[in-house]
């Protein structure tokens, strides 16, 4: 084959994009029953907007962004991920935003990630991501976190858990990395060349590794919750107590840092089993500095964002998507000149009335249209013949029941199971 398309991307084929669709539309249900709107932004932006967002030391700036020069010689990047992009849409169109004393956005589309390709890693995938901005209230880190639950939940996926923690914030954070760097010290020269370059540039991200001679040396790591100053462990606490009220289920990861460095408090991660080794189906937390750090005033925030493909994946394994086909009614075979032309006003009527029919386009085969009719999975395989034409009348086979019956009219059909 001499194209084919690049390395860590895919098609989605009809059938997968069907469920997708599905899917998606009902997440965005549940997204705007707690009063999200949907926010859309360029797919590039300037390549300076995730290095300062993102985070100059983590492996998406570092390794993973698409960047490019544009005409303009101005630096750009394919968006590796949609915080940053909302955060400076919130900004650049204040006026707009700003009567709100809360502003809850959502976006869907895909994201780049330069990333050693393997099951559920792509280098462009798909995101639906939330961001809540303007408050600071554990309320709204439990309701946002819950409304990821039902997501789950609603999709069929019964055993959601969310794995939580607090990455504290600029006052304990500093004592959170000096207990992690000093308790590494000892056990650095076992460790991977990335933890090593970790140890200074970003102590913190060395949790996050997966090689596992690493993992094995990380056993007695520091409890970073003993750390946390008092502001966070209480909204660390209220957190929780809310995730308890809604009856939620999570479980503290005292290991669990995220791969962005805009979080302050508040990181989790919604995992499934049934993925390997990229398990993660959804991520996110808090962001309480992020606003500042763009240009605008000290504003609280609290987001996540799922991955649709791994989400899709998860659906599959679990036998879900096989419910979610899309279904052709009628398909209209018509034999000879008379029979095509008949089929072909048949199916124009039909799709007037919304009900979705298909034409076959070949006018000397029953046979090879009843086979055509199984592919495609309709309900009804209708033979327009030659008795029917001077009958006036419609052979329809009920293709899942194997029956056979003879209508009248075109209004009797258009009301078969209306
Ligand atoms: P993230 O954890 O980098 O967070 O990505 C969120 C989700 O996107 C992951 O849990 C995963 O399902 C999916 N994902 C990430 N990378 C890939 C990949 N290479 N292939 C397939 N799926 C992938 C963020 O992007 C944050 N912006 C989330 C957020 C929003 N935090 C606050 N607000």
């Amino acid at each position: 084959m001499k194209y084919t398309s690049p390395r860590g991307t895919r098609d989605i084929l009809p059938e997968e994009s069907f469920v997708w669709r599905q899917t998606v539309n009902k997440i965005i249900n549940i997204l705007e029953n707690y009063n999200f709107s949907e926010i859309q932004t360029p797919i590039f932006e300037s390549a300076d907007l995730f290095q300062r967002a993102v985070g100059d030391t983590t492996d998406i700036v570092e390794k993973e962004m698409y960047i490019f020069k544009d005409k303009g010689e101005r630096m750009m990047a394919l968006r590796p991920e949609g915080t940053a992009s909302v955060v400076r849409a919130y900004l650049q169109n204040y006026t707009h935003f700003q009567k709100k004393k809360v502003t809850k956005l959502f976006y869907n589309g895909p994201m780049f990630r330069y990333e050693r390709p393997q099951t559920g890693r792509y280098r462009q995938f798909h995101q639906i991501g939330v961001e809540a901005i303007g408050s600071s209230s554990p309320f709204l880190d439990a309701e946002t976190m819950v409304m990821g639950t039902q997501i789950f939940q609603e999709l069929g996926l019964k055993d959601v858990n969310i794995a939580i923690h607090s990455v504290g914030c600029d006052v304990c954070r500093p004592v959170i990395k000096e207990k992690i760097k000093s308790y590494v010290e000892s056990i650095l020269p076992n460790l991977c060349e990335d933890c090593v370059s970790r140890y200074e540039r970003n102590p913190l991200r060395i949790l996050d590794c997966k090689n596992p001679n690493c993992q094995t040396f990380f056993a007695g790591m520091p409890d970073m919750n003993s750390a946390l100053c008092k502001e966070c462990n209480d909204h660390f606490l209220g957190v929780i107590n809310h995730l308890e009220e809604s009856e939620i289920k999570y479980n503290v990861d005292s290991h669990l840092v995220r791969g962005l460095d805009y979080y302050t408090k508040t990181v989790f991660e919604i995992r499934s089993d049934l993925l390997g080794a990229q398990n993660a189906i959804c991520g996110g937390g808090r962001y309480d500095n992020l606003i500042a750090e763009l240009g605008g005033r000290k504003t609280p925030a609290f987001g996540f964002a799922i991955g649709i493909d791994r989400l899709y994946m998860v659906l599959n394994e679990l036998g879900l998507t096989k419910e979610i086909q899309k279904q052709t009614k009628f398909l209209i075979i018509g034999l000879g000149v008379k029979g095509q032309e008949i089929a072909f006003k048949t199916v124009l009527i039909l799709r007037k009335r919304s009900i979705s029919a298909e034409m076959f386009y070949k006018d000397n085969s029953i046979n090879d249209g009843l086979k055509e009719a199984l592919l495609l999975k309709v309900q009804y395989a209708v033979i327009i013949g030659e008795d029917e034409i001077d009958a006036q009348s419609y052979t329809v086979k009920n293709l899942k029941e194997k029956k056979q019956f003879t209508v009248n009219s075109l209004e009797e059909l258009i009301s078969i199971d209306n």
